[in-house]
């Protein structure tokens, strides 16, 4: 499916912008917008963002000064539904949802097709509900909302596991300890429950680039086992650990880790990071909460889980928008240029979001100027505008020199942060 920008009055008048795929969409004065208008007085710098997950479609103003109209209601957010008009100033811009990409539809010349209504039935309960599809005859994988939100409480059983207990809650689904049957060792399996129906095509993708996440076999890298789905759940599992995830392990020291535990772990990611992007694999999704540690200080081993995940997970459609969500915690990590097109992520972004990760793990708070509930908008603000708090001015106690390393990573222009994992790695090794 496909979702189209079509600007019907102001400077772009007649240009289409077309979204096949997940990404997002700048508007503003910034040149490094998508539709950038520099000497429109009317705009604000970052004037509003909208991410695009083809059929879903949200916007969110950043706080312009003018603001930001959806069918001529002034918004701080909205979701977007095909026919909608988007204004800012003189500009204006209509939603379109269609099945396929214009390149077809103006070669035809008939008009774009929309997408259809199919009834799909709950793999849990059977229930019978509309969903959208690209085709009549398109096979859906559904859960009905009762059911995600029960199987979010309780798991269901994945044959071959027994389900030992709640390892814990995340954005995209639960994570328990299981025992694997055939072997009797202990699993960590995630569960991850689609928010939409999800076409089998999607659904083989989501699987192939878990395959490609899974063939990362690294000592600081958390251990594939298995993946597949039942009764409409996708499951992941992976090797146990036994220990805390590193936001954890700071909030139970106090909200801070030492600085030797906090170095030793970032290494180790930085390791990690490292032997992924030489394959060519970048995380997307580095965080505290990803960096899971066993054993006890000074020999602590910290392992990376979650490869390119939420990344597979809101491309193959099973989530809408990523941005509507209260995922503003995450969101402080994400890099600009990541913000501003979901594509553009290289190693450099991942080595950004090492830096927030080292940052809060040393000094228990973020390193943009905003407090755990921050709103969304002020999140992406700060991310586009904010310089970071030096971490000296948190940190006394941390040697300069790390310091430097650590806000480094945090520079808003790629070039300017480290350019390997490697490289950062080596400096943070030879300074402490
Ligand atoms: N392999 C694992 N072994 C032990 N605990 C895990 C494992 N994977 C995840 N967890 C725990 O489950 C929690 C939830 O994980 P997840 O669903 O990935 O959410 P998030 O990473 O967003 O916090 C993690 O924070 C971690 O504490
Ligand atoms: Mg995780």
């Amino acid at each position: 499916m496909q979702v189209n920008l079509k600007v019907i009055a102001g400077p772009y008048k007649s240009r289409i912008f077309s979204f096949a795929q997940h990404d997002s969409f700048l508007i503003g004065r910034n040149p490094e917008a998508h539709l950038c208008l520099p000497d429109d007085r009317y705009f604000s710098r970052n004037h509003c963002l909208l991410e695009m997950n083809p059929p879903h479609s949200f916007l969110r103003d950043l706080g312009s000064t003018n603001g930001t109209f959806v069918n001529g209601q002034r918004v701080r957010d909205a979701y977007l539904n095909n026919g909608d008009r988007i204004q800012c100033g003189e500009t204006i811009l209509v939603v379109e949802v269609t099945t396929r990409d214009l390149s077809e539809t103006t070669q035809d010349s008939g008009l774009p097709t929309r997408p259809v209504l199919v009834m799909v039935e709950c793999l849990n309960c059977g229930r019978r509900e509309q969903a959208q599809a690209s085709a009549p005859d398109e096979h859906l994988t559904f859960l009905c909302e009762d059911c995600r939100i029960e199987l979010k409480r309780s798991p269901q059983a994945i044959p071959g596991y027994d389900m030992v207990k709640l390892l814990g809650r995340g954005g995209m689904g639960t994570v328990m300890l299981g025992r694997e049957q055939r072997t009797g060792r202990a699993v960590a399996i995630k569960t991850l429950l689609p928010e939409f129906a999800v076409s089998d095509k999607a659904m083989r993708r989501f699987m192939r680039e878990i395959d490609v996440a899974a063939a990362l076999k690294h000592k600081n890298i958390v251990e594939f086992i298995d993946r597949g789905t039942h009764n409409g759940v996708v499951y992941l599992v992976t090797e146990f650990i036994d220990g805390a995830d590193a936001c954890k392990l700071a909030e139970s020291q106090g909200g801070r880790l030492t600085y030797e535990d906090g170095i030793s772990i970032i290494a180790q990611a930085l390791d990690a990071l490292s032997f992924a992007h030489a394959q060519g694999y970048i995380h997307r999704d580095f965080k505290d909460q990803n960096i899971l540690v066993a054993g006890q200080s000074p020999n602590l081993l910290a392992k990376l889980t979650d490869f390119g995940l939420a990344k597979s997970f809101t491309h193959s459609g099973m989530s809408g928008v990523t941005m509507a969500g209260e995922m503003a915690g995450t969101l402080a990590y994400m890099p600009p240029e990541q913000l501003r097109n979901f594509r553009d992520v290289r190693p450099q972004s991942d080595i950004y979001a090492v830096g927030m990760t080292a940052y809060s793990l040393l000094t228990g708070s973020l390193a943009l100027d905003l407090s755990k509930n921050s709103s969304v908008n002020d999140t992406i603000r700060a991310i586009f505008e904010q310089p970071p708090v030096p971490l000296r001015q948190r940190a006394p106690h941390i040697p300069q020199p790390v310091c430097e390393i650590i806000d480094r990573a945090l520079a808003k222009d790629p070039a300017q942060r480290w350019q390997t994992a490697g490289a950062m790695r080596n400096a943070l090794l030879h300074s402490i």
